[in-house]
């Protein structure tokens, strides 16, 4: 794509709506990674170049920076080795780019990427269709396997800054007064061209009621955990390996936000008993009091009765009333929230690996990024499997699970090896994939992991018991 016909210079972009394209059967390296690259795209489409530059919070990057950042991966770990008569588009973006691979070059602090006006967006988007035009001259000469393992690592590993990319510019939108929305309502843009792709029978309905929260119950024993098979995966899934489970239960909806507007009526935030010593600090120095994106009379915090159902929350869609969204799963919240929920309500949060027995070969169906709702739904309106608990989609879960390897754990070789295995400390392992997962990215043995107190991602609640 060059720069002058790329949509994210094309002014007045922030109300338009977004569709996101459903992709096609993926059958070989090359279509995966077409797939990757035209999504980053096409996510990006709603920004101006401005939007592009903020970055508003130490977990987020700026818009720009990512569509650098997954193309400098392509040209570092691809082109650089395996396309004999590569040119690189700029000897600096080696080291401007790099996110944090010690061993592959230094590299800026992360705080600083929002001062990157330079390269100017023109110049990202060039390199982008540099490296690009690269990959696809390796695609035409053959490559060898290493390359073609290396490819599908780049197209993973873009689509997971898919998802940040999206989470970073809520948090953006949600810092900037004007609360812009990403994604307009739907029938706002007439004759826009772009086309919604649900049917009405999916489109959010955030005044239904949630179900009643029922528990499916699963026996335990000795199971395997791990990734099986010949499909991709991320080093950190690896090796697959028994792990014994007593008989557990798992809630057969995500927690609502109505569910979770209870626990602060009853006092959630002001009664250190329901918390863990580090998550009760947490809520003392950041002064918590709901979850990230709530807050009252359009975003003027004040003093009253948390209780209340005249919340506000912030979405890609705008800022909406609570009370609409009293059977909508409650996201972005920290694993801190998500135990002191738990405990609240006399429950407990699954370990990673009673999720992953409950989930094992079911169909990955759920409200992931293709169904192009960008925002948790009510579970009554996924088309129901009456006999599966639905396990993908709208937020990712928090376990009990401290991010770990799995005995015999063995990162990449060289500096790939940092992709996973440097951060297996002081973080928790999240399950499932959210409503901005690309749907061919997730899986049963798909590992996410943050800190405890990370709140920016949409990350709700599943109990256990
Ligand atoms: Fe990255």
């Amino acid at each position: 794509m060059t720069a002058a016909t790329s949509p994210v210079l094309s002014p007045h972009r922030i109300s338009a709506p977004i569709s996101v394209p459903i992709s096609g059967p993926i059958s070989t390296s090359g279509d995966r990674f077409r797939a990757a690259r035209r999504q980053t795209m096409q996510l990006s489409k709603p920004l101006t170049p401005e939007d592009m530059m903020v970055q508003s919070c130490a977990e987020a990057s700026p818009a720009k920076w990512h569509l650098a950042h997954t193309t400098w991966f392509f040209e570092s770990f691809v082109l650089r080795e395996f396309l004999p008569d590569y040119r690189v588009f700029n000897a600096d973006f080696a080291w401007l780019f790099n996110s944090y691979y010690e061993s592959f070059s230094a590299f800026p602090e992360k705080r600083l990427r929002a001062s990157f006006s330079r390269p100017g967006l023109d110049e990202i988007l060039r390199y982008r269709e540099h490296v690009d035009l690269g990959v696809e001259r390796l695609f035409e000469q053959g490559p060898e396997a290493e390359a073609l393992r290396r490819i599908e690592l780049g197209a993973n590993h873009e689509e997971q800054h898919q998802e940040l990319l999206i989470t970073d510019i809520l948090h953006a939108f949600y810092t900037n007064p004007l609360k812009p929305r990403y994604r307009e309502q739907e029938n706002t843009e007439q004759g826009s061209g772009i086309r919604d792709q649900k049917s009405a029978a999916e489109r959010p309905r955030g005044l239904a009621e949630a179900r009643p929260l029922q528990f499916t119950e699963f026996e335990g024993g000795l199971r395997e955990a791990g990734h099986a098979g010949n499909g991709f995966c991320f080093d950190n899934e690896l090796p697959r390996h028994r792990v014994w489970l007593e008989p557990f239960a798992l809630g057969d909806r995500l927690v609502t936000c109505g569910e979770y507007a209870e626990f602060m009526a009853d006092g959630g935030y002001q009664k250190p008993e329901f918390w863990l010593s580090a998550g009760w600090d947490a809520v003392k120095h950041n002064g918590w009091r709901a979850p990230l994106y709530w807050s009252q009379d359009g975003g003027a915090r004040k003093e009253g009765d948390p209780g209340e159902m005249d919340w506000s929350v912030f979405t890609l869609r705008g800022e909406l009333p609570l009370k609409e969204l009293a059977a909508t799963p409650v996201s972005q919240v920290s694993f801190y929230e998500a135990d002191a929920y738990a405990r609240w309500a006399g429950r407990r949060l699954p370990t990673e690996f009673e999720w992953e027995a409950a989930v094992e070969g079911q169909p990955v169906e759920g409200n992931l990024l293709n169904s192009g709702n960008l925002t948790p739904i009510p579970s009554a309106n996924l088309v129901q499997n009456q006999e599966k608990t639905k396990c993908y989609g709208d937020c990712w879960v928090w376990t009990s699970s401290a991010y770990l390897g799995y005995p015999g754990f063995h990162p990449l070789d060289g500096a790939l090896g940092e992709y996973n295995g440097k951060f297996m400390s002081g973080q928790m392992v999240l399950r499932g994939g959210s409503c901005v997962t690309p749907t061919r990215h997730i899986r049963a043995s798909y590992r996410n992991f943050f800190a405890p107190e990370t709140r920016w991602q949409f990350s709700g609640i599943r109990l256990a018991k």
